[in-house]
């Protein structure tokens, strides 16, 4: 029989732990930017678009997530997948990206799963070609 006492330590490591644990690896999108993209995209380095380069940026404001997301994802011409970082989970990256953008104008929130799941599809099948 289960004591019960290993249920509730089972049940309070469930209920604290996990989210503990989570958030550990589930920065925020500004946390990724200084952690990894900023190594590019502060000073243009490789041709990126610099984060104070409102001119670019808001050209890509309205290009929209749908398709700077699955850039960011899979990489698009001198920018590595993921910014290079394999570590950062597809919701971190597409983090970054909506901090990004709203640091120029946008209003996008946190992305919700079922988005992220299909930019990563479109990523993927973009890597194909
Ligand atoms: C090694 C350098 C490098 C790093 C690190 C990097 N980028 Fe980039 N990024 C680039 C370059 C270069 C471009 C321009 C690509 C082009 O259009 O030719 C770019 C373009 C982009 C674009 C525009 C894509 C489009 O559709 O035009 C987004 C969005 C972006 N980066 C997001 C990110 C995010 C988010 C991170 C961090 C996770 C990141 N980048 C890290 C080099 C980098």
């Amino acid at each position: 029989m289960i004591s019960s006492r290993l249920l509730r330590s089972t049940l309070l490591a469930a209920l604290l732990g996990w989210p503990w644990l989570a958030r550990a690896e589930d920065k925020s999108g500004q946390e990724v930017y200084n952690q990894t993209c900023i190594v590019c995209h502060h000073g243009g380095l490789l041709g990126a678009p610099k984060l104070s380069d409102g001119k670019r940026w808001s050209r890509l404001v309205k290009e929209g997530v749908d398709d700077l997301i699955p850039a960011a994802l899979g990489g698009i011409r001198q920018m590595p997948a993921k910014g290079g970082n394999p570590n950062l989970s597809d919701l971190e990256v597409a983090r970054a990206v909506v901090w990004m953008i709203n640091q120029h104008g946008a209003q996008a929130g946190e992305p919700g799963e079922a988005a992220v799941k299909g930019w990563r599809a479109k990523a993927d099948r973009q890597k194909k070609r």
